[in-house]
């Protein structure tokens, strides 16, 4: 059994039917589509990443596999029940919440995580209401310099003409095709150095079509710690090379209706600002001038602030600074770290580690059992990680797996007698060709369906 179905969830349940010709795996996942973050993450112009959900579907199409969407672990079946009802239960549902910046004036209006505004561009049902004003400003501010930063950044900068032809929910084109946002300002709390986004990535914000892009040279001036931490990582060097790069070869101002994208390095965001008058909305933004101070010998910098402030006024921030898990009832959490505590990938009782208890049969595997960082490709070596060790407590005899378990069919029963309407995967194959239909005749791959209602009612078929 596996609760979630982004690729952690996939990858386990591959390697699964793989290593145990036995084994029957069965995929939860509260949302009617599968794929997670794939579906409501991956941007709409990155379609090459989204082939991945060949694979995933092949394995979902195994006849000792079953996906039961719609099914939400927490309140259509709890984690106990799904302990008493399977040999094995792998929690992959993710970090489906955000970090707080924590500073005063953070629920003014016109502040979003990068996550509800990534999951209302991606047509993810439990934000397509989101409808971020993007009309009454021409400033948007996103704090953090990681990929999904830049991936926020692009898509509000770059010419809707080229978003036409991908997947992004109609909502969003929509509302990009009428946005006033003409200036993006990156904000990192630490330097071009430290930047946490990556070269490919970067290459791809940088050279969208016709942007006026600054970044301070200033800023790019490197101490020993810099050049130490430079020399140890190639990705960092070849991220740092690129920003200067674009620094030297900037235009000195843009010219009249150019897009503009700026690196704001070493400052940190103290307070949201909101004038008398205008009901609550966001006007701006606080920052405090930071310098780098080396960890005592941890090998990283930290951003210290200098007490010297200044206001960069705008009309929309969007808050990327990390995802975050959250616990269900029943389930050892780590809030500290946001993470379920394991030792490779096998659940701990508590997260001191001393002494070490685990929970039988319980394993976590993906961003839930790491954190919030790794690219798809990452939560394959994770799932190989999760599954090697359920692997071993089989061969140890340490898991019930002689006992008689009611498995996939205690579930179904289960949740029939909740009236929970489960959605199979022949129900996400009919969602999956109602909006490639719909999508064709707007020449996009897909045109999502993004309402919980319709979703369920195409999926009945
Ligand atoms: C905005 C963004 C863009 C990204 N772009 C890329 C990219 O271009 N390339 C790349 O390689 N990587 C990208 N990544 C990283 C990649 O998406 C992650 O590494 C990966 O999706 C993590 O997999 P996961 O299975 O742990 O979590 P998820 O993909 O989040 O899957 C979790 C699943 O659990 C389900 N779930 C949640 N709660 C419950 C519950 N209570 N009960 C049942 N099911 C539940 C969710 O619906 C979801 O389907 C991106 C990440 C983000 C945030
Ligand atoms: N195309 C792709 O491959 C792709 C696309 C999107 C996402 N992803 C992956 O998905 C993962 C998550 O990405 P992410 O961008 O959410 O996370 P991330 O890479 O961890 O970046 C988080 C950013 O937020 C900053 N930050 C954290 N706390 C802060 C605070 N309190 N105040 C100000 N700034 C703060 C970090 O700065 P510090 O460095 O100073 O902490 C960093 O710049 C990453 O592994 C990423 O590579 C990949």
């Amino acid at each position: 059994m596996k609760t979630g179905s982004g690729p952690a969830g996939f990858y386990t349940a591959e390697k699964m039917l793989k290593a145990h010709k036995e084994a029957e795996v069965d995929i939860i996942d509260r949302l009617p589509t599968p794929f997670g973050l794939v579906r409501s993450g991956v941007a709409p112009d990155h379609p090459e990443t989204k082939i991945v959900v060949n694979q995933f579907s092949r394995v979902a199409l195994n006849e000792r596999c079953s996906f039961f969407g719609n099914v939400s672990l927490g309140s259509s079946v709890s984690l106990s029940e799904l302990h008493d009802m399977y040999h094995v239960v792998v929690l992959a549902y993710g970090a489906e919440s955000d970090r707080v910046v924590g500073i005063p004036g953070e629920d003014l209006e016109g502040i979003y995580s990068a996550r509800e505004f990534v999951w209302w561009y991606n047509g993810h049902p439990d934000f397509s209401n989101l409808d971020p004003d993007l009309k009454n400003t021409d400033t948007a501010v996103i704090l953090g310099q990681g990929n999904v930063a830049l991936d926020v950044a692009r898509i509000l900068l770059r010419p809707t003409t080229e978003l036409a032809k991908t997947d992004i929910a109609y909502h969003a084109l929509a509302s990009l095709q009428t946005s006033s946002i003409r200036k993006v300002y990156l904000v990192g709390r630490r330097g071009p150095v430290q930047a946490a986004c990556t070269a490919k990535e970067l290459r791809e914000v940088l050279g969208i079509k016709d942007l006026y892009v600054h970044i301070l040279e200033d800023d790019l001036s490197k101490s020993t710690f810099d050049e130490e931490e430079l020399s140890k990582s190639r990705i960092h060097r070849r991220v740092y090379e690129l920003l200067s790069k674009a620094a030297t070869s900037q235009s000195s101002h843009p010219i009249s209706g150019q897009r503009e994208l700026h690196f704001v390095f070493f400052r940190r965001p103290v307070k949201f600002l909101q004038s008398d008058d205008n009901g609550g909305k966001v006007t701006g933004l606080r920052l405090e001038k930071t310098v780098l101070k080396e960890n005592g010998g941890s090998g990283r910098q930290s951003a210290v602030g200098t007490g010297q402030f200044e206001d960069l006024e705008c009309g929309l921030v969007l808050k990327s600074i990390g995802y975050k898990s959250v616990p269900v009832d029943g389930l050892p959490f780590d809030n500290h770290k946001g993470v379920v505590p394991n030792i490779r990938g096998r659940v701990l009782s508590n997260t001191s580690m001393e002494p070490v208890i685990l929970e039988n049969g319980l394993y976590v595997v993906g961003w839930l059992k790491r954190g919030p960082t790794g690219i798809v490709a990452t939560n394959l070596y994770c799932a190989e990680e999760t599954v090697a060790s359920i692997s071993e407590d089989l061969d140890q005899g340490v898991l019930t797996s002689t006992l008689q378990k009611p498995g996939r069919e205690g579930l179904q029963q289960l949740l029939d007698s909740r009236d929970v309407k489960i959605v199979p995967f022949s129900g996400w194959d009919k969602i999956d060709s109602k909006e490639k239909c719909m999508g064709s005749l707007r020449n996009k791959p897909r045109e999502k369906i993004v309402r919980w209602g319709e979703l369920l009612k195409v999926a009945e078929g």
